[in-house]
């Protein structure tokens, strides 16, 4: 039987400029994943181009980490989607916990950008999560369900095989947090799959990959991967280190 297909991804986050970015680009690029993996790193702005020209025919696909909306315009401070585009790379990173958090990423701003990543040709990474509040009060799933939502309102049932999505909950990202336990993953995932389904039928909403973020390390990332309705994992702190990040996907 084949094995399903595990999309397992690191995110960079405020790390590596250029020439820490391009020693470890090269020292990814002769890595070969087991045949089921799809690996690929999430890099700062500065670094993207070069990240990507180097891992260009590589097993790893490179993404970045935000992007506004608009093609263009008075906005400073932002990247456009055809700018990323022109640095060669495939996903664009949106609405992860810490650009909700701190830098008022809404669900609405999240919805425009699905779109017109998607009209570029980019792959969304889309990130939903809840927060401890949420989460104490019982509320998951309305909440995933709502930003999934709103996030997935601007799509065209056709672009959904071109997106990824990562359940990231907020209480267990980061140095402060904790892992998530693989049963509370599998029963959101459930849920999420769900969503996905009532949005795009099961043909389609069946088959959008189902990432787990927070907290994941070599240790813990293939218990998620065993759980149905995950279809892979995103690291942070746990894939920094080149050696490190494959050491976690050839564990997998
Ligand atoms: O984007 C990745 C997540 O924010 C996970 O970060 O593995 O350091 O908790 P972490």
């Amino acid at each position: 039987v084949a094995r399903k297909t595990v999309w397992i991804g690191t995110n960079w986050k405020m790390n590596k400029g250029p020439s820490e970015a391009l020693a470890a680009a090269e020292a990814l690029k002769s890595y070969q994943p087991p045949e089921s993996v799809k690996p690929f790193i999430i890099a700062p702005f500065t670094s993207l181009q070069v990240v990507a020209e180097k891992l260009k025919d590589s097993d790893v696909l490179v993404g970045a980490q935000n992007m506004h909306w608009e093609e263009s315009g008075s906005w400073t401070g932002e990247i456009s989607p055809g700018m990323i585009e022109e640095c060669g790379a495939d996903i664009v990173l949106i609405g992860h916990s810490e650009r909700r958090q701190h830098f008022a990423e809404t669900d609405w701003t999240v919805s425009r950008k699905m779109a017109a990543a998607l009209r570029h040709g980019l792959k969304p990474l889309l990130c939903i999560g809840e927060s401890l509040d949420e989460y104490d009060y019982g509320v998951t799933d309305e909440t995933l369900a709502r930003q999934l939502k709103i996030a997935l309102h601007n799509v065209a049932v056709e672009d959904l095989p071109n997106i990824l999505i990562a359940y990231e909950p907020v209480w267990a990202i980061g140095a402060g947090g904790r892992a998530a336990d693989t049963d509370c993953v599998a029963r959101v995932h459930t849920s999420l799959r769900q969503v996905l389904i009532e949005i795009a039928g099961v043909e389609i909403g069946g088959r959008v990959p189902l990432l787990y973020g927070g907290s994941v390390t070599q240790d813990n990332a293939r218990s998620y991967v065993e759980q149905p309705n995950v279809d892979g994992v995103f690291v942070g702190r746990a894939g920094w280190n080149v050696p490190d990040f494959e050491k976690l996907i050839d564990r997998v």
